[in-house]
């Protein structure tokens, strides 16, 4: 058997966690289990520090030694993984042995909302569009803000010293173009994903600003695009940034494929602007165990004990909720509500079951073989034989391949002029180490997810682009996890 401890921060000091008295209890239930090959078994401790999240307690996991066709306990290796931080609610071996015991008959109960599937392609990413798409309705429901759930409270693409900062080297470098003729007419700037356009505004007031100041008139030249899929934060970016209307325009686009909408400017934009965007982005997990790759599926459910109290508030049959799911998911809440006036007489009951819904979601996991790294597509025109030098340079590791970010970024890359750059604020890992000693989501942020950004693997595939890629922790506020990566043409 392998106990693998991740938090290694959490092991000591003042506040240190109690690993011992966490694995006893496991241990105990392992002793009077005898459906579990203890050969077999590894036990997987991580810290799970976002409170709102999509695991439990303790979880199962099955290695499948075959492809998905399998899928029965027996037929691999199994992992029982546990949440630290969570380790003194309830009776751990109780719940342990009950859910090795549901695992190997087969009678978890669970009320699951799909079948098995890569996780990119997991409901969870429908439900945070959705939660975009309908921010208004959450928003109003929770009296509270999308920016307050963000790290420090707001998005640090808002601190101004850091905007002027951003500036002044994009100023440097439209100076030395301008000397020299060849700085183009047309200014183009590119931000993906605007939520409430609060730093388009100081991004623009700023830019209005400093450029009066030093008398350069590349406002009236610039041309600032706001892009989002969501056209409901569109129109309230639109609206923060009223003041720069001749400046600006929306454009609703996926910022998994720039190019569909701005392949025009292909090498005319000097900078893309993206912050707490690729966290956001669908993303999944690959593995390595014993010495060989595995892709993590999932698939989304909830627990019987919640989908009765759920069906209860629907007043119907447990059986009705994923097809209620799936139409909460297609419809939104407020047309939800226009279609089924009898179970939701308004758009707010229709946002109380989106809520329990999202509260209660939970991601069941399992490892699927993966036959070799090319045969595994990370994003279009993205193979995974990229991930080689990550995945297997040093034992075993579990780390997130951040599909949509690296569609994302490769797509973004041959948009930039010459001289321009694509920066990005956000929760990167800048060493592959990282995903070993610390819990990088799936966590939520009220109707979102969030996972943190591979940095080495941007940063390998930038290089093959021939892209410098660099990463520095925000240098604006202290104590930010938020680190901000720079792509530009290498010198
Ligand atoms: C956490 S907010 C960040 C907003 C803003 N950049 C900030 O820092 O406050 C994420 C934004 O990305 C947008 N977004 C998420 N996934 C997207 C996608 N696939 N394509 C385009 N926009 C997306 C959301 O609609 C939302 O506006």
């Amino acid at each position: 058997m392998l106990v693998d401890v991740r938090p290694t921060s959490r092991l000591r000091g003042a506040k240190a966690t109690d690993v011992a008295a966490t694995l006893a209890p496991i241990m105990a239930a392992l002793r009077d289990t005898d459906s579990v090959d203890l050969s077999r078994l590894r036990v997987v401790c991580d810290w799970i520090q976002y409170k709102d999240n999509f695991r439990e307690q303790i979880d199962v996991r099955t290695i499948l030694s075959n492809g998905p066709a399998g899928g029965a306990p027996a037929d691999g290796d199994l992992e029982i993984a546990v949440d630290l931080r969570r380790s003194a609610e309830g009776p751990l071996a109780e719940t342990t042995r009950a859910l090795l015991r549901g695992y190997a008959d087969n009678g978890l109960h669970r009320c699951y909302l799909e079948p098995w599937v890569h996780t990119t392609e997991s409901c969870v990413w429908d439900f945070n569009a959705l939660y975009w798409r309908a921010l208004d309705l959450w928003e109003k429901a929770t009296g509270r803000l999308y920016e307050q759930a963000l790290p420090g409270g707001e998005s640090d693409a808002r601190n101004t010293d850091a905007v002027r900062e951003l500036l002044g080297q994009m100023f440097g470098v439209w100076d030395d173009l301008a000397a020299r003729n060849s700085l183009p007419e047309e200014l183009y700037v590119v931000e993906l994903g605007v939520g409430n356009g609060g730093q388009a505004k100081v991004w623009l007031d700023e830019f209005r600003a400093m450029d009066r100041a030093r008398g350069t008139a590349y406002y009236g030249r610039l041309n600032y695009l706001m892009c989002d899929y969501s056209p409901h934060v569109l129109e309230q970016a639109r609206i923060t940034v009223a003041d720069h209307e001749a400046r600006i325009s929306a454009l609703a686009l996926d910022a998994r494929s720039p190019t569909t909408a701005l392949g025009f400017l292909r090498g005319k934009i000097f900078l893309v602007y993206v912050s707490n965007v690729y966290d956001n982005l669908p993303n999944e997990e690959v593995a390595r165990i014993g010495g060989r790759n595995y892709r993590v599926e999932s698939r989304a459910y909830v627990t019987a004990d919640d989908a009765t109290l759920i069906a209860e508030d629907l007043g119907c049959a447990v059986e009705t909720i994923r097809p209620t799911v799936g139409q909460l998911l297609r419809l939104g809440p407020a047309l939800l509500a226009e279609t089924r006036p009898d179970q939701f007489p308004s758009s707010e009951v229709a946002v109380t079951l989106w809520r329990e819904l999202w509260a209660a979601l939970r991601l069941e996991e399992r490892y699927v073989p993966l036959p070799g790294l090319d045969m595994y597509r990370i994003a279009e025109r993205v193979s995974g034989e990229i991930l080689q030098p990550l995945v297997e340079s040093d034992g075993d590791i579990r780390m997130h391949v951040n599909n949509g970010a690296v569609a994302s970024f490769v797509d973004t890359l041959p948009l930039l002029h010459p001289f321009g750059r694509l920066l990005c604020h956000d929760l990167f890992v800048t060493d592959v180490q990282q995903f070993q000693n610390a819990f990088r989501g799936p966590g939520k942020y009220d109707g979102s997810v969030v996972n943190w950004c591979n940095g080495p693997l941007l940063r390998h595939i930038g290089g093959r682009a021939g892209f410098d890629v660099g990463f520095a922790r925000f240098a604006h506020r202290t104590g930010t996890n938020i680190v901000t990566m720079t792509a530009q043409v290498r010198d």
